[in-house]
């Protein structure tokens, strides 16, 4: 009921703010888009159990470059870098998963669905998939033709305070309440040392090891990041339960085992440590402003007047 009534809401703030998007907005010309976009999400995932988390993070860094539109996907060209080789991008991954649907709905329904439909659909799939929330996902956006590599220095970083990162979403149109509930996506995926490791060694003049990170969790950390020769594929996963979309990440982040700094400093502003304790608590609320945060999301910067892509990694 409450949800039913957030999404009503949602759909009368995107439409004061000029962009259409509707929950029915292929039901005419691709009803079948829906079910095609999770049959390929739920295959892509049987072969890598990885694809959930790598989705879902694209569709963030997809939305707060540009909007949601679809530039994560453009592929460079020669003279030409493009958002997904810029910085930040590691483990920005499961491109194909988005080629595959988009090739079947090209059968299907040709010129109809956008890449920025595709990718908010997959990221709402991907979340199902892994025993997360369910929501109804807001259609009707369309592709941009823009994405530039230097853009990237504009999302939020792993070693982002509470206030950085509040200013952040809020230039978004994200509240304090969406950034902590997003940031429960860090239940699923995987990091690499390059986004902690400052925080294990000669972290501080007065800290060699970051203070509000567990000792015996920072010691577990430090063996997986060795240091010299660090291999590349060296990390550890976000959560103990890093294919499950549940509220354990909270529930570490109170116990000082948030990976990033980013994770950990919610507990340090009185703005946000007490969502994240009640979200430790009560994972049905947890599910609940995930869901309406991920509508939130996908509002973000919505392009009307641009294209549907016939190829998501480039522009027609
Ligand atoms: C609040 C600001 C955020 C920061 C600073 C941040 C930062 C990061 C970093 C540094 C990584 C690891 C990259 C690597 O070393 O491989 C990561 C992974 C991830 N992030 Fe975030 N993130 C933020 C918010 C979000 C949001 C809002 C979502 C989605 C709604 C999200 C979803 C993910 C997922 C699923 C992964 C795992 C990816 C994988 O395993 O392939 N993050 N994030
Ligand atoms: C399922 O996924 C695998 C791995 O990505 C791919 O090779 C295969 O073609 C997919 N099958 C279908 C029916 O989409
Ligand atoms: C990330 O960007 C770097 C630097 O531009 C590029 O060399 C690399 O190929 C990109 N990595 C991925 C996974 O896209
Ligand atoms: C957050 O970081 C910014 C930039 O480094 C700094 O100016 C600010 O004082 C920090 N805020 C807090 C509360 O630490
Ligand atoms: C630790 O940091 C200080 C100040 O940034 C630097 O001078 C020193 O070389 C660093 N030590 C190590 C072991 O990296």
């Amino acid at each position: 009921m409450i949800y039913s009534l957030n999404v009503l809401l949602v759909v009368v703030r995107v439409s004061l703010s000029g962009a259409i998007l509707d929950v029915n907005y292929y039901k005419k010309s691709c009803p079948e888009v829906e079910d095609i976009i999770s049959t390929i999400v739920r295959n892509a995932t049987v072969y890598d159990r990885q694809v959930p988390a790598r989705i879902l993070r694209m569709f963030f860094h997809d939305c707060f470059l540009r909007g949601c539109d679809a530039s994560v996907l453009l592929d460079s060209t020669p003279d030409h870098k493009a958002e997904k080789d810029g910085l930040a991008n590691l483990s920005l991954a499961g491109y194909y998963v988005i080629d595959d649907a988009k090739t079947h709905l090209e059968q299907t329904c040709p010129g109809t669905v956008s890449c920025a439909d595709i990718l908010a659909i997959a990221a709402r799939d991907s979340v199902v998939r892994s025993g997360g929330p369910s929501w109804k996902v807001l259609k009707g956006r369309k592709d941009g033709r823009i994405s530039i590599a230097e853009d990237t220095k504009y999302l939020p970083t792993f070693y982002s305070n509470t206030s950085q990162l509040i200013q952040s979403f809020s230039e978004k149109g994200l509240s304090v309440k969406d950034l902590v509930a997003l940031s429960g996506a860090h239940t699923l995926g995987f990091s690499h040392c390059e986004s902690f490791e400052h925080r294990l060694r000669n972290f501080s003049s007065a800290h060699d090891t970051d203070p509000t990170l567990d000792p015996q969790f920072a010691a577990e950390l430090k063996g997986k990041c060795a240091k010299p020769n660090t291999d590349p594929n060296a990390g550890e996963y976000l959560d103990s339960s890093s294919r499950v979309f549940d509220n354990n990440y909270y529930k570490r982040v109170v116990g000082g085992k948030g990976i990033f700094e980013s994770d950990q400093t919610l507990m340090g502003d009185y703005r946000t440590r007490w969502r994240v304790e009640t979200f430790a608590k009560f994972e049905g609320l947890f599910f609940i402003e995930f869901a309406r945060a991920m509508v939130r999301l996908g509002n973000v910067g919505v392009v009307e007047n641009g294209e549907v892509r016939a190829n998501c990694r480039f522009v027609n």
